[in-house]
């Protein structure tokens, strides 16, 4: 409901939902995760009482994606623009998240970019954007709904961390760094939460064809230039698939497809020594000219 500008909820009808929270819904997984919770909950004739929030500063998108999930699946959708590095927005935003109550929850944190190049000659706001959406709004989001989570009969935190988060990759630094702590904060949290009902799934998924790459991309540099070849790249589809099974059944980490599992398997098992050797040895596409 919106009341001056405000969302306001009344909690009685809220308990009786399925509420699903996803930061950066306006494009790639997030959107179509949105798609791939609709579509098993209508199988399994829930749909109608699933309510989405769609967090993202796109707001035509967004308000697109809702108008279509409720024409095919009869949903409710709440469109909450919102640009999680700004810190004032954000604090709007989890104002209104954690006030949300139902019985099955789930928080996808998955709004995210990257940064392809050297750190040198990184652009500082840049950076400070990466630390804010990758890592700062997902713990504030996180906490902001967990006693609501708590409270829920069943609850889940999907946090989209990365393969980059398993590994120092040059000219990926801060991104990968970024995404190291999403790793690691997950795996925490889920150990944190182990006796309750909230379970907490780290998906890592490697190079996909979404959005991420132009974002990622500086000003002035060709395609050409991004650290990824073509037969690594997961399609969307495959990563939400695996995602979502990947969370019911309460998975610590997804690694959708089965060669990012094994470059995952091989990178958390490899010695460091080898690593650096490997990744100071690899073709740096994104190095500039000077
Ligand atoms: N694609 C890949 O190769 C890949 C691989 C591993 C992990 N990931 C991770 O997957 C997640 C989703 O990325 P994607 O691949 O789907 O890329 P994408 O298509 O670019 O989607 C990124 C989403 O994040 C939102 N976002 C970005 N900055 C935001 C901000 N300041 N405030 C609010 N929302 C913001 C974007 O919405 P607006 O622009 O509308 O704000 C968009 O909805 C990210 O966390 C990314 O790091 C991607």
């Amino acid at each position: 409901m919106l009341a001056n500008g405000c969302i306001t909820w009344d909690d009685s009808s809220m308990s009786c939902y399925s509420t699903v929270v996803i930061t950066g819904a306006s494009s790639g997984f997030g959107k179509a995760f949105a798609y791939r919770v609709a579509e098993s909950r209508s199988r399994q004739a829930c749909a109608q009482e699933l309510r989405f929030v769609l967090i993202a500063r796109s707001e035509d998108k967004l308000k697109a994606l809702a108008d279509d999930l409720t024409g095919k699946y009869g949903c409710d959708v709440v469109v909450l623009p919102c640009d999680l590095a700004d810190g004032a927005a954000r604090a709007s935003m989890l104002q209104t998240v954690s006030a949300l109550r139902s019985d099955w929850m789930m928080l996808m944190n998955n709004a995210g970019l990257g940064d392809y190049g050297e750190f040198c000659t990184s652009e500082p706001e840049r950076n400070h954007r990466m630390i804010e959406v990758n890592m700062t709004a997902l713990v504030e989001t996180t906490r902001a709904m967990l006693p609501a989570m708590l409270a829920a009969r069943n609850a889940y935190i999907v946090n989209v961390a990365s393969l980059a988060g398993d590994l120092a990759i040059p000219d990926f630094a801060m991104y990968a760094a970024s995404k190291a702590f999403v790793t690691s904060f997950s795996e925490a949290l889920r150990i944190e939460l182990a006796k309750t009902q909230v379970h907490v799934t780290a998906v890592c998924p490697g190079p996909s064809h979404t959005g991420f790459g132009d974002v990622a991309r500086r000003t002035g540099k060709s395609k050409k230039e991004v650290p990824f070849r073509k037969w690594f790249y997961t399609s969307v589809e495959c990563v939400v698939d695996s995602a979502y099974r990947a969370v019911l059944v309460n998975k610590a980490r997804c690694y959708p497809s089965l060669k990012i599992r094994l470059v995952g398997l091989f990178v958390r098992n490899a010695p460091l020594w080898l690593l650096r050797l490997i990744m100071g040895s690899r073709p740096r596409k994104a190095v500039p000219a000077e």
